[in-house]
């Protein structure tokens, strides 16, 4: 089944294998975890239909790019941009890696939660009222116990990653993906039958039109777009370096985004009717402040809600089941990123790089995994504002520097003119000064979570 380019790298053996690797890595806590507890700090629905905008106009032309540079090149990210750009650009590939590590060390933290929900539902020791939960998630989601999943996670990412990206990786992402589809259909059926979830899905869906031009939630909306699609570090531009055939690259981008939306959407069609079924509004900070736990707002809103059902148990283990399995397959993406730039750039061996950066993630994640305040900033730096950096920086480098080469590889599968215009319109005009302004109004953002963080607020 597997094949193998002329240089000894890593390629997909299917192009489905492809497709659902890289739905794999934009899939995760990100559209979960993330998704529910940054639309309800930013409002809802404005938040949501910011979201899209990004999704469509700025992150759609960006992973375009990506897998074109990826595809290209077929090399690392790290190399790539210098090999496109000159060694001027090299700076870029060394924030990938560092977005990559950074991200991982705090993912894997809550990946670890994910792993404890699904022991626990299954020995029945989650509570099932909401102050309850809250409880619970206060004591499992930092200190101790959070350390122990956390490195238990991140142990299972770095053999997987040691192994190489198609092996494993690819047959499962085949199954698992439609699998957590159809449980989150479930749950967004069963959700309309909720008393008192009305409020919920207004909250979630009718904006008020004036938080459309706040700052706050536009910015918020721009990082959660990257975030969840996996974009501004080049794990989608790894994933594409590993593609041989050249296929239609806009069609991959739709199938990827559309997904990536599907799963936040239909997650947020349970998580809000639940939060005001049960109401526990207050408790995960809807009220307005942002309370202590907003991260935990996923973690709290959902083992209540399930646990009211005549197989609740079940139902809730399955679902963190399918949430650490999805989460699973983006932190390998993020751990192949710095992975394959180590391999291509100093010619470790594929097991010595994982193991190595592996174990410095895993140390770099233990003060998320003691202070969420903590989480929150590393999220807020790396995973937001160094997203949107990175972003502003391929879409100069595609839209500018490498532009005929870039219209080049993208032409070898979409040979429309037209399209590619369009295509280059966003990456040159659009994607460059809308990042830069996001860019510079996300930085208070990231100020105020560092303030909190040490106490200066
Ligand atoms: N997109 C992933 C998620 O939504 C997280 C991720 C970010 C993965 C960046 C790779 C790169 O959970």
């Amino acid at each position: 089944m597997q094949t193998s380019q002329g240089n000894g790298r890593d390629a997909w053996a299917t192009r489905a294998g492809f497709v659902l690797a890289a739905v794999g890595s934009a899939v995760g806590l990100g559209n979960m975890w993330r998704f529910s507890y940054v639309a309800a700090e930013g409002g809802g629905a404005a938040f949501v239909l910011l979201y899209l905008g990004f999704v469509a106009f700025i992150g759609m032309p960006i992973m375009t790019s990506e897998l074109v540079v990826g595809r290209m090149t077929q090399v690392s990210p790290v190399q790539a941009v210098k090999q496109l750009g000159g060694p001027a650009w090299g700076p870029l590939g060394v924030l990938f890696a560092f977005c990559g590590f950074g991200i991982l060390s705090y993912y894997s933290v809550i990946a670890g939660w994910t792993m404890r929900y699904s022991l626990d539902a299954l020995r029945g020791a989650i509570p099932a009222d909401p102050t309850g939960a809250a409880n619970y998630f206060g004591s499992v989601g930092t200190g101790m116990p959070a350390i122990i999943t956390h490195v238990l996670f991140m142990v299972l990412t770095i053999l997987i990653v040691v192994r190489g990206i198609k092996k494993g990786l690819e047959r499962a992402a085949v199954i698992l993906m439609p699998l957590l589809f159809f449980i989150l259909v479930g749950l967004a059926l069963w959700a309309t039958t909720l008393s008192g979830g009305g409020a919920g899905y207004a909250y979630y869906l009718k904006p008020q039109f004036g938080e459309l031009f706040d700052p706050t939630i536009i910015t918020d909306a721009a990082g959660q777009a990257f975030f969840s699609l996996s974009l501004g570090m080049g794990a989608i531009m790894t994933y594409a370096s590993y593609l041989k055939t050249k296929t239609n690259l806009a069609k991959e981008t739709v199938t990827i985004a559309v997904s990536d939306f599907g799963v936040a959407f239909i997650a947020g069609l349970f998580v809000f009717p639940i939060i005001f079924h049960f109401g526990i509004e207050d408790a995960i900070g809807l009220g307005g402040a942002i309370a202590d736990n907003t991260v935990g707002t996923l973690f709290i809103a959902i083992p209540p809600a399930l646990l009211s059902l005549p197989i609740g148990q079940w139902i809730v283990a399955a679902f963190f089941v399918m949430l650490f399995f999805a989460a699973l397959t983006s932190a390998i993406s993020l751990l192949e990123v710095v992975v394959t730039a180590v391999i291509d750039s100093w010619g470790w061996e594929r097991r010595k790089a994982a193991m190595v950066f592996g174990a410095g993630i895993l140390l770099a994640g233990i003060p998320s995994a003691f202070n969420l305040n903590f989480l929150d900033f590393a999220d807020k730096l790396v995973g937001n504002l160094f997203l949107i950096l990175g972003g502003l920086l391929i879409s100069i480098l595609v839209g500018y520097r490498a532009r005929d080469r870039a219209d080049a590889e993208l032409a070898q599968g979409l040979p429309n003119a037209n399209l590619r215009q369009a295509w280059a319109g966003f990456v040159r005009y659009v994607a460059p000064p809308v990042l830069l302004v996001v860019f510079f109004f996300t930085i208070p953002k990231v100020w105020t979570v560092f303030k909190t963080l040490v106490g200066m607020n």
